[in-house]
């Protein structure tokens, strides 16, 4: 059994007024570059970095499924600055993004040939993660995840120096989420540890920060949703079940949603916490004459009380499409796929790396199945 991680974890509320001496004194950074996006300085959170790092430089133009050409204008900025640290402020676009640069401040060319395992040359710079919603769990993986424009496909450019070297993680940055990224986004954790701890890759310590997730993530998802503003409680829950289930998939991989929502992503530009949410019932549904033992442990772990595994594993199912309607999480059918798309996507999932981590093998064809019934419902 192998585990691998190792970023620098600081948790809790009020963490990010520790900025300036992370950056300085514990990462001895004198010219860090700060990524982020559009949303993250209208929710006031990038004035309040700039405040306790007076004159730093921001690249502000990350995207939701951030393109390949925007890495590379990153990119570009950062070799004209010579930064020493990478500061990624934002959701898992952003930290995604951030690692991206990192790794092209410090190597020649597009990002897209860097796509796969340690294809750099050198070792990217030192990112500093600090996530603002509560689902990426980027802040402590070792992976980015970047759109090609012209291929239309989500290339995966990962390796061993790509770990954040300090993830700072604080849940009062959850304050200004806009509700529907608190859905999203956590349907995006749950999804995470749902797949890590049925992921043919599991093993009893990502199983250990698997379950907790859970644990957190169902009782905290309904009162972020409901109050995220007040509920101080519900933020801390929240923040920590994502970084549990991103210490859980990144070591154990996750599994056919995440490879139908990169798909999606990839041709449709659907937001990844939304396309995972739709898509996780009716790959739970898939899997389930594998994972049956799996999900009806779930279900024990968050109160289902059924008499057999069998109902506590569907229990789980219905439990999920109910929170997801709940949510607001609109169906597959609303997102604007039209029928004719099916048969790409479902070959760009069977496609996907994360595919042979499923626990059931999936071919083009079952994925085309998935589809097809997501899209009929
Ligand atoms: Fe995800």
């Amino acid at each position: 059994m192998r585990y691998y991680m190792p970023t620098q974890i600081l948790f809790g509320p009020g963490t990010i007024n520790q900025l300036r001496v992370v950056v300085e004194a514990r990462l001895r950074s004198s010219r860090p570059l700060l990524v982020t996006d559009r949303g993250i300085e209208e929710a006031g959170i990038l004035e309040k970095a700039r405040t306790l790092l007076a004159g730093v430089p921001v690249f502000d133009e990350v995207e939701p499924n951030p393109k390949h050409t925007t890495i590379d204008r990153g990119g570009e900025m950062a070799r004209g600055l010579q930064p020493d640290l990478i500061i990624g402020l934002g959701g898992g676009s952003v930290i995604d993004a951030a690692k991206a640069i990192a790794l092209l401040a410090k190597n020649a060319g597009s990002i897209e040939e860097y796509e796969g395992r340690e294809k750099y040359q050198a070792a990217p710079l030192p990112v500093l993660a600090i996530p603002t919603t509560c689902g990426t769990g980027s802040e402590v993986t070792w992976v980015s995840v970047i759109t090609h424009t012209g291929r239309k496909f989500k290339m995966s450019i990962k390796g061993p120096e790509m770990f954040p070297a300090v993830a700072l993680v604080d849940p009062d940055l959850l304050v200004t989420l806009p509700v529907h990224l608190v859905a999203s986004t956590g349907m995006d954790a749950i999804t995470h540890a749902v797949e890590a701890y049925t992921s043919k890759l599991a093993t009893c310590l990502t199983d250990l920060f698997a379950r907790e997730a859970l644990r957190l993530l169902f009782r905290y998802l309904p009162r972020a949703h409901a109050d995220i503003r007040s509920d101080g409680e519900a933020r801390e829950g929240m923040m920590l079940g994502s970084l549990l289930a991103g210490l859980a998939f990144g070591n154990s991989d996750v599994g056919a949603v995440h490879c139908l929502a990169e798909a999606l992503g990839s041709l449709y530009d659907t937001p990844h916490g939304l396309a995972n949410a739709v898509f996780l019932p009716w790959v739970m549904e898939f899997n389930l004459e594998v994972s049956r033992p799996r999900y009806a442990e779930i279900a024990r772990l968050i109160g289902i009380e059924a008499e057999s595994e069998e109902e506590r594993a569907g229990e789980l199912i219905e439990r999920i499409r109910g929170l997801s309607r709940a949510l607001n999480i609109p169906p597959l059918s609303c997102l604007g796929v039209e029928a004719e798309a099916l048969p790409l996507l479902s070959r760009k999932s069977w496609e996907n790396n994360s595919n042979p981590s499923n626990p059931r093998p999936a071919s083009a064809e079952d994925y085309l199945d998935i589809l097809r019934r997501a899209l009929a419902a």
